[in-house]
């Protein structure tokens, strides 16, 4: 890894300036869900133990350059501060004398929240001179937000490249557990790729086809891929357009002898809602009034055996309509089965994205899993292969 930690810093009486993602959600007031919170809890600890000061960066929604107060992150002080169990001392700006100033008075113990980073026309814009403001502000920089990695902004970005840099605890685990996965993984890999869309992953897939040794398609993407081999998917959701583009997958994994697991028998319903009246047939033998909405029992006895030889597992989105029982079946039980395996020693999961994480706790299985990613579009873009500008930054500093 081409980065410094947190062991390679001495903290001792330094500012740190520490981007972290808290874009959580929020409903009346209330966060209603605090894991981004808690998992940069290890990186604010131990920045305090050494003697430093933590100062967070974040940003929260999409402000657009604009002070909207609705995405202020003020509210998240109680939240912050029952997590971290320190005081949390809030500032209305990000940069200039009034951070200066409560930088300046936070005593010892004390975590200091500056304001949304996205208020600020720079942070979207990379904008050296906003960095440099931010950057007066600190003496080491450290980045543990992976989840907005995939992001070239000031905050994730430029500032990087003007203090000593590092990355986080969380932003550490993140970039190791993908390294296992995808960098230099046990074989046989196998990668789960679900949800609705091809079109929204065919550069995924792409990567996907030339390092791992299976790759389960499921989902409505699946029934692209079946309607692109001519078999008939009636009401599916489905890409009819993406036709080609799904056989140039088929034909690269081919080449690339990647194993492509598609549905072998699905369910069938006439109605998209939960309980609805269904049936498990043949892949292809859908009838012209129903549409697919999960994965049968023959698809999953196969990606049971395939998940039995793998030694890596990463997934991403989920099997079937798991959001509406009794569709959800496919996704729980393999699920289950790479959870079952990971408990036993004998597989490395790695799950990520926001609907995966979602269908992986419904399922009961999060905990199970060797590490479930905090992101949701960097988990994708790494997947993809891509540089994450946030990590590139890390590494040239
Ligand atoms: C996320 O929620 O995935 C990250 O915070 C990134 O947010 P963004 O998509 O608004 O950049």
């Amino acid at each position: 890894m081409g980065w410094k930690t947190l062991d390679d810093m001495d903290l001792a009486g330094k500012r740190v300036l520490v981007r972290v993602d808290i874009n959580v959600p929020v409903e009346n007031g209330t966060v209603t869900d605090d894991t981004r919170m808690r998992r940069v809890a290890p990186t604010i600890a131990d920045i305090l133990t050494a003697g430093g000061t933590p100062i967070l960066l974040a940003h929260f929604g999409r402000p657009k350059g604009q002070v909207v107060p609705e995405v202020s992150l003020r509210p998240l002080v109680p939240a912050l501060e029952a997590v971290f169990g320190a005081p949390v001392l809030f500032c209305a700006d990000c940069r200039g004398p009034a951070a200066e100033a409560a930088i300046g008075a936070a005593g010892a113990d004390t975590v200091v929240l500056l304001e949304n980073t996205r208020f600020y026309p720079g942070e979207e814009k990379n904008d050296a001179t906003l960095a440099g403001e931010v950057a007066a502000l600190g003496d080491i920089y450290c980045n543990d937000a992976f989840s907005a990695a995939h992001r070239a902004h000031a905050s994730t970005e430029a500032l990087a490249h003007l203090l000593p840099a590092c990355a986080g605890r969380l932003m550490q685990a993140e970039l190791s557990a993908l390294e296992a996965a995808l960098g230099a993984p046990k074989r046989p890999v196998v990668a789960v790729v679900g949800g609705a869309k091809v079109s929204t992953k065919l550069d995924l897939l792409g990567n996907l086809v030339s390092k791992v040794d299976t790759l389960v398609i499921g989902g409505g993407m699946a029934n692209t891929f079946l309607a692109a081999k001519g078999i008939n998917v009636g009401k599916s959701l489905c890409e009819h357009d993406m036709a080609d583009t799904a056989r140039e997958i088929l034909t690269k994994a081919q080449a690339a002898t990647c194993a492509i697991l598609l549905p072998v028998d699905i369910v069938v319903a006439r109605e998209f809602k939960a309980g609805a009246e269904h049936e498990t047939v043949p892949a292809d033998a859908c009838p012209a009034d129903a549409m697919i909405l999960d994965a049968g029992p023959k698809t999953v006895a196969r990606i049971a055996d395939v998940f039995e030889d793998a030694r890596t597992l990463i997934w991403n989105g989920p099997m079937g309509a798991f959001e509406i029982a009794p569709f959800d079946a496919a996704t729980n039980a393999a699920a289950q089965q790479a959870a079952k395996q990971t408990k036993a020693g004998t597989l490395i999961s790695v799950a990520g994205g926001g609907d995966t994480v979602a269908a992986l706790n419904q399922a009961g299985t999060a905990e199970d899993f060797t590490y479930i990613s905090t992101a949701g579009g960097a988990f994708l873009e790494w997947m993809e292969g891509k540089t994450l500008p946030g990590v590139a930054a890390l590494e040239a500093s």
